[in-house]
């Protein structure tokens, strides 16, 4: 339990932690790769610590200290069959990316996780991995953890998925660079491309065309050696909301991912009015990075819908809470994927911000804030869903009086030091 104030401005120059996808990324592939990489920046959350350990049970030496590791590669086929069940704790990039890797190797192998990713869809990568050859067994045919893969020889598929996934697209990718043939993905609207981004670096050759991404099995990765971890736009995104809803606030948040897959929210913040500048742009590690400065200013509501959403689904929840103080009306749609997040995102966030006198109904496929409506301390729950116990305490800062957030340690997923962070900017 933690105990939030509302407060009077927000300021300070700041960074946070790396980004979780390129995190898990880069310890895959390096435990993949031939060669030792060593990674800095890196996430040192529960997700990616889950990731880090099913890799250690699969025969790979990894030192982690902070946010430094060491990865030592033994190549694709290095890894060894697990005498211990893979627990990937809470973490759906981690069982999803792991399911495409385990379906390429001649073994067997137990996936489990917490009691959020037995509610989660695996068949949406089960599905097309059994048709690519992997003998996966599962509850409820395939859905639903515990999962069991045997490896073995694959066959390249094309493949149209029904969703705007990364963790699909990424599962099927990597299984397709141990199959026999090309393997093609295509997907309704792109999602986050740090896998093909990482890949190449690791000097895998793929192809990106508009509407999909295309492997060559048989191709191994070699380590690039270093791999310098971004900060996190989805965490940067807290901080940066509680500065543009809290009047007088001004903050720089520093070394963020820009990944134009990724920063729908700054499109959203600028369309609805915001402050905000990218400064001292650069690339590293061949993902775009800057300087995000933000200044309050007073906001509109607006419609959020279509290609834009993959680009910013995991910051709905915290794009919620600035609506609340948009003037006007922010409809968000066409986000039905929210419902199988952590928890089902749309009953959370509508649930936790209608507790501090949100106007907020949700609909089929997301949502629709009424602004601007000022928020009163409550008694919150993160519903172990890291995002929702962030954005009610951003929510909290704005508000007046006292926040209480309940299973805040759920925030340890995805942002170490979350509440030091904003101690640190809360004036
Ligand atoms: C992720 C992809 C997204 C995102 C998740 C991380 C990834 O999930 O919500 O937090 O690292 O590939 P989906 O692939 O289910 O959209």
């Amino acid at each position: 339990m933690t105990t939030i104030q509302g407060i009077k401005q927000v300021r300070g120059d700041i960074t946070v932690p790396g980004d979780k996808s390129i995190s898990h990324r880069a310890v895959m592939f390096s435990a993949l790769a031939e060669g030792t990489t060593t990674i800095e920046g890196f996430l040192p959350g529960a997700d990616c610590l889950s990731t880090i350990s099913c890799f250690r049970k699969l025969g790979i030496t990894i030192e982690q200290e902070g946010d430094r590791v060491r990865v030592e590669g033994k190549g694709w086929y290095g890894l060894t069959e697990p005498s211990e069940i893979l627990d990937i704790g809470n973490s759906g990039t981690t069982i999803r990316l792991m399911m495409g890797i385990l379906s390429t190797q001649p073994f067997h192998s137990v996936l489990i996780g917490d009691e959020s990713i037995a509610r989660r869809p695996m068949k949406r990568v089960t599905g097309p991995l059994r048709r690519m050859g992997a003998d996966i067994a599962g509850r409820n045919n395939g859905e639903y953890t515990p999962l069991s893969v045997r490896g073995g020889k694959l066959t390249g598929i094309e493949y149209r998925s029904p969703v705007s996934s990364a963790q699909v697209k990424s599962a099927v990718l990597l299984a397709g660079l141990a199959a026999e043939g090309e393997t093609t993905v295509y997907e309704p609207e792109v999602s986050r491309d740090h896998t093909e981004r990482m890949l190449r670096s690791f000097g895998v050759d793929v192809e990106s065309f508009n509407g999909g991404v295309r492997v060559r099995g048989g191709q191994s990765l070699q380590s690039p050696g270093h791999i310098q971890v971004p900060g996190d736009i989805s965490s940067a995104a807290f901080p940066l909301v509680a500065a543009v809803i809290i009047p007088g606030s001004h903050i720089v948040v520093r070394n963020v991912g820009v990944n134009p897959t990724r920063s729908g929210i700054i499109d959203v913040l600028r369309e609805m009015g915001a402050d905000l500048t990218l400064d001292n742009e650069r690339e590293v590690n061949g993902e775009p990075v800057a300087d995000i400065e933000v200044k309050y200013a007073p906001l509109k509501g607006i419609e959020i819908g279509g290609a834009i959403i993959p680009r910013l689904i995991d910051e709905i929840p915290v794009i919620a809470v600035l609506a609340t103080q948009a003037e006007g009306t922010t409809v968000i749609k066409d986000a039905a994927e929210l419902k199988v997040k952590e928890t089902n995102r749309i009953d959370t966030i509508v649930a936790e911000l209608s507790k501090m006198g949100a106007r907020i109904e949700p609909t089929e496929d997301g949502m629709i804030v009424y602004g601007r409506t000022p928020l009163r301390g409550a008694v919150c729950d993160s519903h172990g869903d890291h995002r929702i116990g962030m954005a009610a305490a951003i929510a909290g800062l704005a508000a007046s009086g006292e926040t209480i957030i309940q299973n805040a340690d759920s925030i340890n997923v995805s942002f170490p030091g979350f509440f030091t962070t904003l101690r640190q900017i809360s004036e």
